[in-house]
C-alpha cells in the first residue's frame, strides 16, 4: 500500500489526527510512523470503539444462566483415584512420545511489583536466588530427562522485553537447555484511544502502542511459526503458564492425561478459592459452554453464595494454567465465522500527546487499551475439562512488591513445598505451625521439580543428608 493510501485510509476512518505532524517528520520518522500505522486493523478499531467506548456501550458481563462449571476432583476430596492414576498414565505416555510443549507468557510489564526488566529475570528462589526464568528452565530440562525426550519451550515477549529477554538467555547459556529448543517470539500490539476514540500518539512519529493481552498469545504462536514447528516436531500438546509463578508444575503427566483421555482441546486447572472476595477468575458454565467470569465482573452476593454444605457455590478460582491444542489454537488464531476472542476494555494513564503536540503524563485514567484474555478460548474449545489442584503445588505468583503475592510469600511457599517433600521421605524438619522452616534451604528442580521425581532422587541419594539450614539439593 502506498503512503498516502495508508494516510487516505486513517483520514477515512476519522483518525487523521495520527498524521498531524507527519510533515515535520524527518525521513526516518515518517517512515517509522508509517509502519506503525500499516499495522493497525482501522475497521477492528473502528468496532472496538462502538462496541466498548462509545458513550451507550454495553459494559457489563452478561452474567445470564450462569452456574458453577464442574471439575474434576482430587481423589482426597472425593474424586475417583484410578482415574487420576490412568490420568497420569497417559500424560507420561505423551511426555515419552514427545508430544508436549512448554509454553510462557511473558509479555506483561510488571508495574505491580515495581521491578524494571522482564519479569522472568526477577529472582525468586530461597537460598540460590534463582530467576523466575532459571526454575522454569530447570523443570522443562530435568522432566525432559526424567521421560527421556526433550521438550520444546516457547516464550512469548513484548516488544518492549524482547530483546532483554533474549540477551538474558544467550548470557545464562539456556540454563542448560538445547538452544535449538528454545523459542522467543513477540507478541501483538493494539494501539490505545483516548475516551474519543482517537488513536493516540506517544510521539510525533509513534503511536501508543501497548500489548494485546496474554490472549494474544494464540495468534502470536500461529504468526511466528511456533505451531507449525510444532507439527514438525509432533507436538500437540501446549502446557500454557505465567511468568509469575515459580510454584506452577508446568509440566504434570496428570494435567496431560486428563486433557487427552478427555480429547480436550483445553484443560484448565482450578483451585478451590481461599475465601469469598479472593481476587480470581471464576470457572462457570453459560449455555452449555465453560466460560471463566472475572472478579470484578461477578457480583459479590453471587460470589458469597454457599451450598447446602456452606461451600462456597462458585469455588472454582481459575490459577492461569492451562493445556491447549495446537489445532485448537490455530482455529482460534486464524478466526471466522463467530471465532474470536473478545476484546476487554481497559482504562488507564497514558502517556500521550497533547493537541499542541506535548507528551503529557495523566494524572488519571484517560484512554482505553485493548487486550484479549487467553480464557476466553474456552467457550470455543471441544470437550474443556477443569481439574482441581491444590493450591500449595502449583500457585504462588509473584506480582507485588509487598504484602499478598510478594517476593515474601512466595519465597514461603516454596520453602513450605521442600518441607513436604522432605517430610513424604520420612526427613524430620523444624518449622513453624504454617509449616515453614525457620532457615531457607532449597531444592533445585534438577534434582526434584514434583513430588514423584524428589521421591526418586531422595531414594538414589546416599548418604542422606539432614535437613538444616543452608541444604541445598542439586
Ligand atoms: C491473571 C488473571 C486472573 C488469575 C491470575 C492468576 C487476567 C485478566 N487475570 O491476573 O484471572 O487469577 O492471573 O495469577 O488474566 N501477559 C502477557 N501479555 C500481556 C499481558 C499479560 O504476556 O499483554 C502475561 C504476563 O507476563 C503474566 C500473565 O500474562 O505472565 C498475567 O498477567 P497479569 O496482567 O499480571 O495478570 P493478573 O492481573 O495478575
Amino acid at each position: 500500500m502506498s503512503d498516502h493510501s495508508v494516510i487516505e485510509r486513517f483520514r477515512n476512518a476519522g483518525q487523521g489526527q495520527v498524521f498531524a505532524y507527519f510533515d515535520k517528520l524527518s525521513a526516518e520518522g515518517q517512515k517509522a510512523l508509517l509502519a506503525q500505522a500499516a499495522e493497525i486493523d482501522l475497521a477492528e478499531i473502528e468496532r472496538l470503539n462502538r462496541t466498548l467506548v462509545a458513550a451507550g456501550a454495553a459494559t457489563g458481563v452478561n452474567l445470564e444462566g450462569l452456574a458453577p462449571a464442574p471439575y474434576e476432583r482430587r481423589p482426597e476430596n472425593g474424586g475417583d483415584a484410578a482415574r487420576w492414576a490412568a490420568a497420569k498414565q497417559a500424560g507420561e505416555a505423551a511426555l515419552r512420545a514427545g508430544r508436549v510443549a512448554a509454553f510462557t507468557v511473558a509479555g506483561g510489564q510488571g508495574t505491580r511489583l515495581g521491578y524494571d526488566g522482564p519479569k522472568g529475570t526477577f529472582a525468586v528462589t530461597p537460598l540460590k536466588q534463582k530467576p523466575l526464568f532459571q526454575v522454569f528452565a530447570e523443570k522443562i530440562l530435568a522432566a525432559g530427562k526424567r521421560y527421556g525426550k526433550p521438550l520444546h519451550w516457547f516464550i512469548m515477549t513484548s516488544h518492549a522485553n524482547h530483546e532483554a529477554t533474549e540477551a538474558f538467555f544467550a548470557e545464562h547459556k539456556y540454563f542448560g537447555l538445547d538452544r535449538g529448543h528454545v523459542h522467543f517470539f513477540r507478541q501483538g500490539r493494539m494501539p490505545a484511544v483516548g475516551f474519543d476514540g482517537k488513536i493516540l500518539l506517544e510521539a510525533k512519529d509513534a503511536l501508543a502502542l501497548s500489548p494485546d493481552g496474554h490472549g494474544g498469545s494464540l495468534r502470536a504462536l500461529e504468526r511466528s511459526g511456533a505451531l507449525d514447528l510444532m507439527q514438525r516436531e509432533g507436538v500437540d500438546i501446549i502446557s500454557y503458564f505465567q511468568v509469575d509463578n515459580p510454584l506452577v508444575r508446568c509440566i504434570d503427566p496428570a494435567f496431560f492425561g486428563w486433557h487427552v483421555l478427555g480429547k480436550s482441546e483445553m484443560t484448565s486447572k482450578m483451585v478451590p478459592k481461599a475465601y469469598a472476595e479472593e481476587k480470581v477468575g471464576h470457572f462457570c458454565t453459560q449455555g452449555g459452554r465453560t466460560v471463566v467470569v472475572e472478579y470484578s465482573d461477578l457480583p459479590m452476593a453471587q460470589q458469597r453464595e454457599t451450598d447446602a454444605t456452606g461451600a462456597l457455590r462458585y469455588l472454582a478460582g481459575s490459577i492461569a494454567i492451562h493445556v491447549l491444542d495446537r489445532e485448537f489454537v490455530r482455529r482460534m488464531a486464524k478466526g471466522g465465522e463467530g471465532v474470536a476472542l473478545p476484546f476487554h476494555r481497559a482504562d488507564k494513564k497514558i502517556p500521550a500527546l497533547d493537541a499542541a503536540g506535548n507528551l503529557v503524563k495523566p494524572e488519571k485514567a484517560n484512554g482505553v487499551k485493548f487486550e484479549m484474555f487467553v480464557f476466553d478460548a474456552l467457550p470455543f474449545a471441544r470437550n474443556p475439562v477443569v481439574i482441581e489442584t491444590r493450591r500449595a503445588d502449583d500457585f504462588s505468583p509473584v506480582k507485588n512488591a509487598t504484602g499478598l503475592d510478594s517476593p515474601q510469600t512466595c519465597r514461603d511457599d516454596q520453602l513450605r513445598q521442600y518441607v513436604r517433600w522432605l517430610r513424604a521421605q520420612g526427613v524430620a524438619v523444624e518449622t513453624d505451625a504454617t509449616g515453614l522452616p525457620k532457615e531457607a534451604m532449597e531444592v533445585s528442580p534438577l534434582f526434584g521439580y514434583d513430588e514423584d521425581s524428589f521421591a526418586d532422587a531422595w531414594a538414589k541419594l546416599s548418604p542422606k543428608p539432614q535437613a538444616t539450614a543452608g541444604l541445598y539439593l542439586s
